[in-house]
């Protein structure tokens, strides 16, 4: 959602700015643009549509040392080059790109600029006017810039150029991510370190409510109160490759192809010296003073959130409670006594997870965030991480970080388990690389799942997914990979629920994908499958070795039976992958979503 990027410094930014958006392309956005700064002035270039287009329009004469660059994921106002960031102050002096919502720009527009028109219908161009406002009445650029901070409420991150002073870039946020990179000669700003990794891997974190004098020399931080703040810059250690495509034609296909090599990481990562599965002791001690466990999440990692319930019930017997990350704040449940949340977030800047995490720490809960991004905002701001080891994952359309995050609660399951004295019931080493190969076996069989993807999907309306138990969480998983992709009305049900409504939908054709990888409801979910078979369902049984039948149509190898959605989503997330192939489909950007939600 939404990215910016900066350069100071002495060679063209251009280049360097579009380069840098290219690399944000990924967390979604519907128009892009970048404002550079020489002698002449700022020059700004926008166009609604992809970076391909923005390039187009790029004056390839103009040399500038300096510039900021944005993608815009529409929020306020449609997606159109007047929309698009940069926007500039009425007098031009002022140059802004923003991430967030202000809540009160309207508020902001009636109170200091009653009879200012606006030439976009965003909140952004209040803020760039507001500076503008405060300049006018007397202020200077960096007592108007901190002026107009406080008064916004919402989220942003904020970069800002002056014409007037040429040397630097005012940077801030709230809320919203941002970083400052550090180089010889140069410095840029950047939503995340992947998009400035081509000139540098040294990043300065920044912390909400402080703004930033970016200038090619260095940099200087300060609270909005004015306080100076020294912070050591750390290494990105991120390898330029892991953002590649490489020679796929797809991230979401690399990224499904990269599971068992995330898994075999995983596994790497938490051994211990003697062999066996740990993990950090401060985390096992706050999971087992727990009374209760509140598992906050959003879309995919709420899905893998489900099954960790499932692990850490089964294995180490503490009660948890999965909640969707936007709903938490209004129906918040009566909390036990000594609770723990857990956020699992594959970016660690969901802004939806980060309201209940302040939320809760404001009210003094214990916190722990299991990410794919160290030094996220989650990640920071909560008490512990478990990181998953995914590697960067570019799809909007998230794969390897579910798989990651599944695997790295069965550990934490395990070592809780182990460490409150319980035998394991299995060897979870052993079983993990177990399903590593088990993914390898089942990407041998592309060719079918494609072909499962054009006979059952080619057309369709709609879709749905059944199982019972965990074949279920796995079912809601693969249906939302379908519909965010391929834009097939999708969806996931307990095999028993279907009868009690949504079988009214069933017609000649509809296609059912159910999931019978379960021993203990093999026989219930293919009674299930009967049910809309009987009035007219296409059945796609997806079983597991062992417990298949005649008529199945894949069949994933044997793994065991706790671990199961580890190997029964590989199948649905490549079924999803060819059907939006199938179907025209940009893949890798689907249409209205963002890799980082980072709004509320
Ligand atoms: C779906 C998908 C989303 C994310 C959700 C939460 O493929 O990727 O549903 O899972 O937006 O994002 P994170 O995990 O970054 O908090």
């Amino acid at each position: 959602m939404c990215g910016i990027v900066g350069y100071i410094g002495n060679n063209d930014a251009k280049e360097i700015l579009l380069k840098g958006l290219e690399k944000l392309e990924y967390r979604g956005y519907d128009s892009a643009g970048i404002a550079v700064s020489n002698e002449e002035g700022v020059h700004v270039f926008k166009e609604k549509g992809r970076i391909a287009d923005l390039r187009k329009i790029v004056d390839d004469e103009v040399f500038a040392p300096t510039g900021i660059g944005h993608t815009r994921w529409a929020t306020h106002g449609v997606p159109s080059q007047v929309n698009a960031h940069p926007h500039k102050s009425a007098s031009g002096r002022f140059t802004i790109v923003h991430n967030g919502v202000i809540e009160n720009y309207d508020l902001l527009k009636k109170e200091y600029l009653p009879n200012q028109e606006l030439k976009s219908d965003t909140d952004t161009e209040v803020v760039v006017q507001l500076i503008e406002h405060f300049v006018e009445n007397g202020m200077n650029i960096k007592a108007a810039f901190v002026q107009t901070l406080k008064l916004l409420k919402g989220s942003y991150a904020i970069a800002l150029l002056d014409d007037q002073n040429k040397e630097v870039i005012y940077v801030a946020k709230n809320k919203s991510p941002l970083l400052v990179g550090l180089g010889d000669s140069f410095n840029v700003v950047a939503s995340d370190a992947m998009a400035m990794l081509q000139v540098t891997n040294k990043y300065v974190e920044l912390v909400d409510k402080e703004i930033v004098i970016v200038e090619k020399s260095g940099i200087s931080i300060e609270t909005l109160d004015g306080e100076v703040i020294s912070r050591e810059a750390y290494t990105a250690e991120l390898d330029a490759s892991d953002i590649e495509k490489g020679t796929y034609p797809h991230y979401m296909l690399k990224e499904i192809d990269e599971q068992p090599l995330a898994i075999r990481k995983i596994i790497q990562e938490y051994q211990g010296q003697d062999g066996k599965l740990t993990i950090d002791s401060a985390i096992v001690e706050a999971v087992k003073n727990a009374d209760r466990l509140y598992i906050i999440a959003a879309g995919t990692s709420y899905h893998a959130g489900l099954l960790g319930k499932q692990f850490i019930e089964k294995s180490a017997k503490i009660p948890v409670e999965v909640h969707v990350a936007s709903e938490f704040g209004y129906n918040m449940p009566l909390l036990s006594e000594k609770p723990l949340f857990i956020f699992i977030t594959q970016s660690g800047e969901t802004a939806d997870s980060r309201a209940v995490l302040v939320h809760v720490k404001e009210l003094g809960y214990p916190t722990l965030t299991i990410t794919n991004v160290p030094g996220s905002t989650l990640s920071r701001e909560a008490d512990h991480t478990l990181l998953l080891y995914a590697g960067p994952e570019i799809a909007v359309a998230s794969t390897k970080a579910y798989t990651a995050q599944m695997a790295v609660l069965s550990i934490l399951a395990d070592v809780t388990a182990k460490s409150k004295g319980y035998e394991p019931e299995f060897d979870l080493i052993h079983e993990l690389g177990i399903i590593a190969n088990a993914m390898e076996v089942i990407f041998e069989e592309k060719e079918d799942i494609e072909k499962i993807a054009s006979e059952y999907l080619a057309t369709t309306r709609n879709a749905f997914f059944i199982g019972r138990g965990i074949d279920f969480y796995v079912g809601l998983e693969g249906s939302l990979k379908l519909k965010e992709i391929s834009y097939i009305q999708a969806e996931g049900f307990a095999g028993g629920e279907l009868k009690h409504g949504t079988i009214a939908l069933i017609e000649d054709g509809t296609p059912i994908i159910a999931l019978a990888t379960q021993e203990s409801v093999n026989l219930s979910i293919r009674g299930n499958v009967k049910e809309v078979v009987a009035r007219g369902a296409n059945p796609c049984i997806i079983s597991m070795k062992g417990l298949e039948m005649e008529g199945d149509r894949f069949i994933v190898p044997a793994v065991h039976e706790m671990l199961t959605p580890l190997i029964s989503v590989v199948p649905l997330q490549l079924i999803a992958y060819y059907a939006a192939l199938h179907r025209g489909c940009d893949v890798d950007k689907p249409r209205n979503l963002a890799k980082s939600v980072t709004v509320e």
